[in-house]
């Protein structure tokens, strides 16, 4: 395994991560205008029961007429405790394998529901000669028992590319006093009722080279609000968070963008850094840039806000 995510993974920016429900072909349509790094379009919650078989027709459809731009496409399908999932990665795999990007698994709870989607992808593209391997999937921890296994949902396959937290139904899961997504529940006045949740999905995510992606929040006319809940995960190194409604997508891009001084701070220690380690530098391996001390440890963390701003267009 590498030792940092920047130097080994060419970041597939995933800042915004809209959601599209699958049963409205408007919002299909629209979406591809919108400036979000990622689509999920969605054959889960935000579709009833009986609107699923059309959802799933419009997926396919809106994927093969294209226009997602670089967009990273995904298809959220039902989770493995309903009888929609098999139906669900049959029909969209099938019907649009080569213009999907990853499938989405909500309620993961453990390492055999990932290594089943994953045996179902490979039989799909034996059968259809789709390229072997290439359909990533993004797990979505929403529960205890997902939580507990984190570790080897993350490692249960080579096609995990995030690790993404669920607040609504995680929150319901535990039985949480609180109805806002992401607002700390009344009462709990001692800290961050998320933090060991959002801790422990990055930790799972970096150690093994994923991507940690936070979920949705829920007021969508509420932009600084979304702001300040985004702004949290982002602080301790999330690579993105969905959105739920066009207005939030540009505060998404944003707050997990690097502030410009941050980015041309990382670049001047690293060139820096560069100079101080080469041979007309002196070969140190630590130097002063202005009143600031840098070495080996300072590099890596520029290399990390380097990497992001990069991966953002800067
Ligand atoms: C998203 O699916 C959530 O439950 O928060
Ligand atoms: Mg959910």
């Amino acid at each position: 395994m590498s030792e940092s995510m920047s130097e080994s993974t060419p970041l597939r920016s995933r800042r915004s991560c809209l959601a599209v429900p699958g049963s409205n072909p408007r919002f299909l349509e629209k979406a591809k205008g919108l400036d979000a790094d990622q689509v999920f379009l969605d054959i889960e919650d935000a579709v009833a029961p009986l609107a699923k078989p059309d959802a799933r027709k419009n997926i396919v459809a809106a994927l093969n007429e294209g226009g997602w731009g670089g967009k990273v496409r995904v298809v959220r399908v039902n989770d493995w405790t309903t009888q929609w999932t098999y139906r669900d990665v049959i029909e969209v795999v099938e019907g649009a394998g080569a213009n999907l990007d990853c499938i989405m698994l909500p309620k993961v709870q453990s390492a055999e529901q990932v290594v089943a989607l994953d045996l179902l992808l490979s039989q799909i593209e034996t059968e259809t000669g789709l390229e072997p391997g290439r359909i990533g999937i993004e797990a979505q921890i929403e529960n205890a028992q997902g939580l507990i296994n984190v570790d080897a949902i993350a490692t249960a396959s080579p096609r995990v590319e995030t690790i993404i937290f669920g607040p609504a139904d995680f929150m319901a899961s535990i039985n949480m006093k609180s109805l806002v997504v992401g607002e700390q529940p009344p009462g709990y006045d001692v800290g961050d009722a998320y933090h060991h949740i959002l801790m422990s999905i990055l930790m799972a995510a970096r150690a093994h080279d994923l991507q940690a992606i936070d979920g949705p929040y829920l007021q969508v006319r509420d932009t600084d609000a979304f702001r300040k809940v985004a702004g949290r995960s982002a602080a301790l190194g999330f690579d993105g968070k969905w959105c739920l409604h066009p207005d939030q997508v540009a505060a998404a891009n944003e707050t997990f963008s690097p502030r410009q001084e941050d980015y041309d701070h990382a670049e001047n220690i690293l060139d820096a850094y560069d100079w101080c380690t080469s041979e007309a530098g002196g070969k140190m391996g630590a130097a002063m840039l202005g009143d600031e001390m840098i070495d080996e440890a300072s590099r890596k963390m520029a290399l990390v806000i380097s990497a992001k701003g990069r991966a953002a267009g800067m």
